[in-house]
């Protein structure tokens, strides 16, 4: 996911009083304020190159599958994801060494998210334990081209809440794809994953959200997964974005860790988070982060079908 946009801050010519030096953010949200932004449309070359590296982030997630087990550490998954991204897939691993504006350089290939961890999770040596609910989000660049896609994992024994925490996580996301036609905007994305989140007592992140992609990682436009009160761009086909909403057990409220990346829930409470990579068709929308492991979409999804023989 992509960090709201923040402004510089706006001054009022009067002097400062103690009110003023105690705020702790004078910057306001760019989620308040209309995007000037060019999207960019994708070629059917370039569309065709972003199928590619968008299987293989999925594929990659395949992989490590099987290892998402009790006892192996963050670090362990990594350096697997690491060696299958670079050695097998022959792809770069773009979040390693991925430094944003204001950032320390991302130090491993995946995030890895356990628990009240909203997302940018550091692999290290931490152990996972039966119940945890983990996300892996992987990005892997192949001629140029990004692929970023994430799931959920229940390790070992899964837990009621953990497990139901996953499940509509996943439908939250699909929520969203399934507002995703052209003619709509942006801002319908937002308005079907709130709904969703609304009628099953969760809260969705608002200070982290869906980009654009391609031969850029985080390419124009934010994707609010919350409805917004200005105007958003509307679909177009040839536009790829990811939809990839954070959900909460408790409020929606995060705080980034001493750390610098990791962001946890301010509440403690458990988050969960699905990403694909969505395709503006001419009729609807296409999945582009698609392999044989892809989980079948909800029974309320009409607008896509998994393809036979991945
Ligand atoms: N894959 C994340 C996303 O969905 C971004 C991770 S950036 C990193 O946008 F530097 F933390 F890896
Ligand atoms: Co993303
Ligand atoms: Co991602």
């Amino acid at each position: 996911p992509r960090r709201i946009g923040v402004l510089s801050p706006i001054r009022t010519a009067r002097r400062p009083d103690s009110r003023d030096r105690l705020r702790s953010c004078s910057t306001i949200k760019q989620q308040h304020i209309p995007h000037i932004m060019a999207i960019h449309i994708k070629t059917p070359e370039e569309i065709a190159g972003l199928r590619i590296a968008g299987r293989l982030a999925s594929e990659l997630l395949d992989y490590l599958t099987p290892f998402v087990k009790p006892g192996i550490t963050t670090g362990e998954l990594d350096k697997l994801a690491y060696d299958y991204t670079v050695n097998v897939q022959k792809c770069i691993p773009a979040c390693l060494g991925y430094q944003p504006e204001g950032m320390t350089p991302y130090p491993a290939t995946t995030c890895i998210s356990i628990n009240h961890v909203v997302c940018h999770g550091i692999p290290g040596e931490k152990k996972l334990k039966h119940g945890d609910i983990v996300n892996i989000d992987v990005t892997s660049i192949k001629d140029g081209f990004h692929g970023d896609t994430s799931r959920m994992f229940v390790v070992g024994k899964p837990t009621i809440a953990g497990k139901r925490l996953c499940d509509l996580a996943f439908k939250t996301m699909w929520a969203g794809i399934e507002a995703v036609r052209p003619g709509g905007t942006f801002n319908d994305i937002g308005i079907a994953c709130q709904a969703f989140a609304d009628k099953n007592g969760i809260s969705v992140v608002r200070d982290y959200g869906g980009h654009g992609i391609g031969r850029g990682f985080h390419e124009e436009p934010h994707v609010h997964h919350f409805p917004i009160n200005h105007p958003t761009p509307k679909f177009v086909p040839g536009m790829v974005f990811t939809i990839e909403p954070m959900v909460n057990a408790g409020r929606y409220g995060v705080t980034m860790l001493g750390d610098g990346w990791t962001v946890v829930t301010r509440d403690r409470s458990l988050s969960a988070q699905w990403e694909h990579m969505v395709l503006v068709t001419e009729t609807g929308y296409d999945i582009l982060t698609c392999s044989a492991g892809t989980p079948e979409p909800p029974d309320f999804v009409k607008g896509w079908k998994k393809p036979e023989g991945l």
